[in-house]
C-alpha cells in the first residue's frame, strides 16, 4: 500500500497536488458558478449568517486558520477559530445565525463531536469538512463537505491538511457566490488559481532533494523556532507542531510581528529559525517587514532557513538557505510553504531513525474526550 514508499508519509506528501485536484473536482455546474452538493442547509439560511466558528484540533486547526483569512476576506463575516476542546468548555457565543465548520480529518476525533453537538444544542447550524465517508461528525452535521485526500494513514497529518485548507476555500467562496459578496469574474478567477495550485504543489516536491539535506544535516537540533505572517502565521505553527510530533523537537511557531515583543530574546549563536516570507508582489508592505526580522534574528546568530517565493531576490542577503516555492497569490501560498516543512520534519525524523508513521504517544485518531 504504500506504493514503493519509505513510509506512509511519505507517500502522503507525494499525494498532496492529486489531493487538492481531487478536493476541487466536481464542484461547478456547466455554467461555472460552484455547486456544494452536500450542504444540505437552504440557501435562505445561509444568506442570514452572521458569524462563523471553526472548531477542530491540532492540524485541523492550523487549516481552519488559514480559512479565515480567505473567509473573512471574500465574504465579510466575521469568523473565529477555536480549538473544539476550548470551545465545549466555555459559554462561546453561538446563536440560530452562527455557523459552525467542524473540520476533522478522521471524523471521530471526540473533541471535535462533542463541540459539534455543544453547538447544535444553541441553535447553530454544522457544516463539517471531513476526510472520512461515514464517520460520525458529517453524521451528526447539518451538511458536509467532503475532502477528497483519500485515506491518510500515517499519524501526523499532511494531504488532509491541504485538502481542509481547500476545501474551506470552496466553502468561502460558495457562501460570497450565494451572498453577493464577490463579482462573478472574481469568484472564477479565484478558482482558476486554486485549479493552478496542484501543479505548483508538483513543483515543490520536486525541488525537495534541497530540505532534505538541509534536514539531514540538523539532526542533532533540540529547538528549532518558526516565524510567520498573515498566512503564513499559522503555517509556522503547523510547521513546528509537524517537528514536534515527528522528531520530537522542542518547536515553536510566533506571528513574526510578536518576535519584538518576546520570543527575540531567545535567539542566541546557531538558534536554527525558519522564516516563511510573504510575496514581494502583496499589496501591503508585510514582504518588507518580515525580511527585517530574517535581518533582526541573523544579527544575533540565528541559523536562518527561509522559504521564499521564485525571484524574491531580497531574502538571499539574510538567509542560510532558501526554500524556494513557485510565485503564487498569497491566499494560495499556504498550500505550498507547508510542503517544505512536511519534509524538513519527516527527513529530520528519518535522521533520528524514528518511525514517521507512528511517532510516540499519539494516535491517528482520538476518540476520546
Ligand atoms: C491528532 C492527530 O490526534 O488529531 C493530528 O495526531 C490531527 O494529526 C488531530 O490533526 C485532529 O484529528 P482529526 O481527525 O479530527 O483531523
Amino acid at each position: 500500500e504504500k506504493g514503493g514508499y519509505s513510509s506512509f508519509m511519505a507517500k502522503e506528501i507525494d499525494d498532496q497536488p492529486q489531493a487538492v485536484g481531487d478536493t476541487l473536482l466536481g464542484r461547478t455546474n456547466e455554467k461555472g458558478d460552484l455547486i456544494l452538493d452536500d450542504l444540505r442547509i437552504d440557501e435562505a439560511t445561509l444568506r442570514t449568517i452572521d458569524k462563523i466558528i471553526v472548531i477542530a484540533c491540532g492540524t485541523a486547526a492550523y487549516a481552519g486558520h488559514v480559512a479565515k483569512y480567505a473567509i473573512e476576506h471574500w465574504c465579510r463575516i466575521p469568523v473565529e477559530v477555536e480549538l473544539a476542546h476550548e470551545f465545549r468548555y466555555r459559554d462561546p457565543i453561538v446563536t440560530s445565525k452562527t455557523l459552525v465548520v467542524a473540520i476533522s480529518q478522521s471524523g471521530e476525533t471526540m473533541d471535535t463531536l462533542m463541540a459539534v453537538r455543544h453547538a447544535q444544542e444553541q441553535g447553530a447550524k454544522v457544516i463539517s469538512i471531513v476526510n472520512t465517508h461515514g464517520s460520525t461528525i458529517p453524521r451528526e452535521s447539518d451538511a458536509v463537505l467532503y475532502t477528497h485526500a483519500g485515506p491518510e494513514i500515517a499519524v501526523a497529518s499532511t494531504k488532509a491538511f491541504v485538502s481542509q485548507i481547500t476545501a474551506t476555500y470552496l466553502l468561502g467562496l460558495y457562501l460570497a457566490q450565494l451572498r453577493g459578496n464577490m463579482f462573478r469574474d472574481e469568484i472564477q478567477a479565484i478558482l482558476t488559481e486554486l485549479r493552478a495550485m496542484p501543479a505548483k504543489l508538483k513543483e515543490v516536491l520536486d525541488r525537495s532533494e534541497h530540505v532534505r539535506e538541509v534536514a539531514r544535516s540538523m539532526a542533532d537540533a533540540t529547538s528549532v523556532l518558526f516565524l510567520g505572517r498573515h498566512v503564513g502565521y499559522p503555517i509556522a505553527l503547523e510547521g513546528a507542531l509537524k517537528l514536534k510530533e515527528l522528531a520530537y523537537i522542542h518547536a515553536e511557531g510566533f506571528a513574526a510581528g510578536e518576535l519584538k515583543h518576546g520570543p527575540i530574546a531567545l535567539i542566541e549563536e546557531g538558534q536554527p529559525v525558519i522564516i516563511i516570507v510573504p510575496s514581494p508582489r502583496g499589496r501591503d508592505s508585510l514582504h518588507a517587514k518580515v525580511i527585517s526580522n530574517i535581518q533582526e534574528v541573523r544579527a544575533r546568530g540565528a541559523h536562518t532557513l527561509v522559504i521564499a517565493e521564485d525571484g524574491d531576490t531580497d531574502v538571499e542577503a539574510f538567509a542560510d538557505e532558501v526554500f524556494w516555492v513557485p510565485q503564487a497569490p498569497t491566499l494560495m501560498s499556504p498550500l505550498l510553504t507547508v510542503l517544505p516543512l512536511q519534509v524538513f520534519a519527516a527527513e529530520l525524523a528519518g535522521a533520528k531513525g524514528l518511525d514517521i508513521d507512528q511517532p510516540r504517544n499519539l494516535a491517528k485518531s482520538v476518540t476520546v474526550e
